[in-house]
């Protein structure tokens, strides 16, 4: 096959070789073939000419569109080189599951990977060859809108669920998942997004850059560098970065590709002065394709004649877009699996639902209950449904085709589950992040006295988080907060459904709320899987991705912190005078409709020596009268290093099911692997030592045991 693509790669001109590694938007490739080419395009002086010419499109309507794109794509291309179609499917084509966030609370990496493999047979029917997914960003600020895009703060669970996901996007060969954003694009400074990241390696290589690393040694076939400068230079100009990490380093000789524009905005971040240099920065570090702008078709020829880029870099970044053409059976086949008919039938079929469903129900978290949940559906006569999202469908920002009217709102699922309740609506107040006043309250307050159980439903709408979608304060709108003070005042049996695609302070309002679930944004089957939950069908089992603040002064606030050298909250301490250090809720926190007690860990011994390792375990029992889910985690630090370690990282977790009084024996085999950090000789290495270890449902631990490592 190589001999074809060198073949293929003989026959083109360097125009030809510069389309191959330029993306524009489908729509304009319609377009396009006209004269009036407007939109971005047009603001990136993209000519008619260029936009047809591109390798590879995104974002357009499905199989119907994609097989008419191609086939007058073919119709111009005189090497008739098929273009590759990508799209952000990042938690669902159409049938829309939960939030990346959500799903990093679910912690069932198969269940995850369930998810992605469905979302994977939905979109290649649509036609698309590549998902911009698994986003792995690492995010410690809640203020950053793209905290729904990633599985949170862990870098462990984030590995798990990279894993998860390429495994699930890429399993049946099909599609090519293509992981973003390279790098670091989470730590954007003051939770702004597109902010600038400005990062030790240490930190890069501890906490930021494994969750990317994971996603490729899994075989992710692609990666998107970010729109961030990493320390002071844009990822898609970053030689040290794409070339010398990615490449050279982790051995990576797959496609990069930039988002969207990202090229031009290495003029704007004052990198490159012109757009020719943003070409040459690109391309000596060997980012492939340039999406959305059109540096390398207008400025290469020119880089080229002046010796300053040689057309064999070129060819080395056509041949490696050729071959992911070539390995999908694209140069085969131009349609692939594009099937407006299967497209129709497989998307949103009951199996799909099913998965969706059941991800809503893992990944909910369950983080206050003063004796008000499960609702007991045999009894509730009268039923409150009452707020801004009581009968929306939350799908989350990057819901791809999924629509709301696909799905089931909480109050139409509450009906639904319930013929013989009498089931209300009210709206309560306006849904805006700032809206003040709530002028349907008096209805709501009404309802809610004369009901048994009243579900209030509020927090965030599905674009209030995501790109572009940061918030300085992240309290609920005073209406909102107004609305669960008078209807709780009304009604103490009433559970408050929070919304999100972020953590949110909710210090004002939690002593006002008896109970209080955690249901992020939970896609095309969230109604039904509230239902589910919030009347005992099903038990939470989810524990927090992301830490929740006690106030935005906290941020960043993340659980595997340091220690400092004056870890106590008190004068000359590091404190804060006006509240506690403590969040609200940690991570990996999250309750259940049972209670699990977990032994104090025994280990098999107190040294371990390099390259051996130790076992560590547990009893756990459901000592409540439901059976239950619960995730056992594993927590270890290192007490004392060349480099200060946290006081605690996530190593492990099993995620387990017990019935009433069942007990489990939980074991995890400690290994040198685990103790690895970047050490101050540069390197990834586990340093001898004590280590303390812990086992807990949450990252709140206590009872911890002590090891060495030993030579
Ligand atoms: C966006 C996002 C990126 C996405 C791309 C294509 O700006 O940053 O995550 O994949 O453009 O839609």
């Amino acid at each position: 096959m190589i001999m074809k693509l060198e073949n293929l790669l003989a026959k083109m001109t360097l125009e030809q070789k510069l389309a191959q590694i330029s993306q524009c938007n489908a729509v304009y490739l319609h377009v396009g073939a006209s004269d009036d080419v407007t939109g971005p395009e047009q603001e990136l002086s993209l000519k008619k000419e260029e936009v047809v010419a591109v390798g590879s499109t995104l974002n357009y309507s499905g199989a119907k569109e994609m097989i008419s794109i191609q086939k007058e794509h073919l119709h111009n291309d005189p090497n008739q080189i098929p273009l590759l179609f990508m799209m952000d499917v990042i938690h669902g084509y159409r049938t829309v599951y939960p939030i990346p966030l959500a799903l990093g609370a679910s912690f069932d990496t198969a269940l995850v990977e369930e998810c992605c493999e469905m979302a994977s047979e939905e979109m290649v029917l649509g036609g698309v060859h590549v998902t911009f997914a698994p986003m792995v960003d690492l995010v410690r600020d809640p203020r950053w809108g793209r905290c729904m895009e990633t599985t949170g703060e862990d870098t462990y669970l984030n590995c798990e669920m990279a894993r998860a996901m390429v495994r699930g996007f890429q399993k049946s060969g099909k599609a090519a998942a293509c992981v973003k954003h390279f790098a670091a694009y989470g730590q954007a400074e003051a939770g702004r997004d597109y902010n600038t990241t400005d990062i030790s390696e240490r930190t890069l290589r501890d906490f930021y850059l494994p969750a990317y690393q994971a996603a490729i040694d899994e075989g992710a076939e692609m990666v998107m560098t970010s729109f961030n400068i990493l320390n002071g230079i844009p990822s898609s100009g970053n030689k040290w970065l794409v070339k010398e990490l990615l490449r050279d380093e982790w051995g990576f000789d797959k496609i990069v590709i930039s988002d969207y524009n990202a090229f031009r905005e290495m003029h704007i971040h004052g990198y490159c002065a012109t757009e020719k240099d943003c070409a040459e920065k690109a391309i000596q570090a060997t980012t492939d394709i340039e999406m959305m702008s059109a540096c390398y078709l207008q400025q290469i020829p020119t880089l080229i004649a002046e010796g300053k880029v040689s057309e064999k870099q070129i060819d080395e970044a056509v041949l490696r877009v050729l071959r992911l053409k070539e390995k999908l059976g694209l140069l085969d086949n131009p349609y692939l699996y594009a099937d407006e008919e299967q497209e129709m039938s497989v998307c949103l079929c009951e199996k799909h639902r099913e998965i969706a469903r059941r991800a809503a129900e893992k990944s909910a978290v369950l983080l206050k209950n003063e004796n008000v949940l499960p609702f007991d559906k045999n009894k509730a006569k009268r039923i409150a449904v009452i707020g801004p999202f009581a009968d929306k469908t939350m799908l989350g920002q990057w819901h791809c085709h999924g629509r709301e009217e696909d799905g089931l709102g909480v109050f139409s699922a509450v009906k639904r589950m319930l013929p013989n309740a009498e089931v209300f609506f009210a709206q309560g107040c306006d849904e805006k992040i700032n809206a003040t006043d709530c002028e349907p309250i008096s209805e709501a307050v009404e309802l809610a006295k004369k009901c048994d159980d009243v579900i209030l439903c509020v927090g965030e709408d599905t674009y209030m988080s995501g790109e572009g979608m940061s918030r300085a304060e992240l309290r609920l709108s005073k209406a909102q907060q107004t609305l669960i003070r008078e209807v709780v005042k009304a009604n103490q049996n009433t559970v408050v459904v929070l919304f999100c695609g972020r953590p949110l302070v909710l210090t004002d309002i939690i002593d006002d709320i008896p109970a209080l679930v955690l249901a992020w944004q939970p896609g095309t089957e969230g109604g039904n899987a509230l239902a589910n939950l919030l009347f005992g069908n099903v038990n939470f089992s989810g524990k927090l991705s992301m830490t929740f603040p006690r106030s935005e002064g906290q941020i960043p606030i993340y659980y595997n912190s340091y220690r400092t050298g004056r870890p106590f909250e008190a004068p000359y301490g590091s404190w804060y005078q006006d509240m506690p250090n403590a969040p609200l809720y940690p991570f990996g926190y999250g309750l259940s409709y049972t209670s699990f007690a977990i032994s104090k860990p025994e280990i098999s011994a107190d040294t371990m020596k390099i390259g051996e390792s130790l076992t560590v375990s547990v009893d756990v029992r459901n000592t409540g009268d439901r059976s239950g889910e619960t995730v056992v985690q594993l927590y270890i630090c290192d007490d004392y290093a060349s480099l200060v370690r946290p006081v605690k990282e996530l190593k492990a977790y099993q995620k387990i099911g017990l019935k009433p009084n069942e007990s489990k024996k939980v074991s995890f085999e400690i290994t040198e692997e685990m103790l690895k950090f970047w050490t101050a000789n540069g390197k990834f290495e586990a340093e001898i030592g004590s280590f303390t270890v812990w086992i807990s449902d949450s990252s709140n631990v206590k009872d911890g045991v002590k090891f060495s490592l030993i030579n």
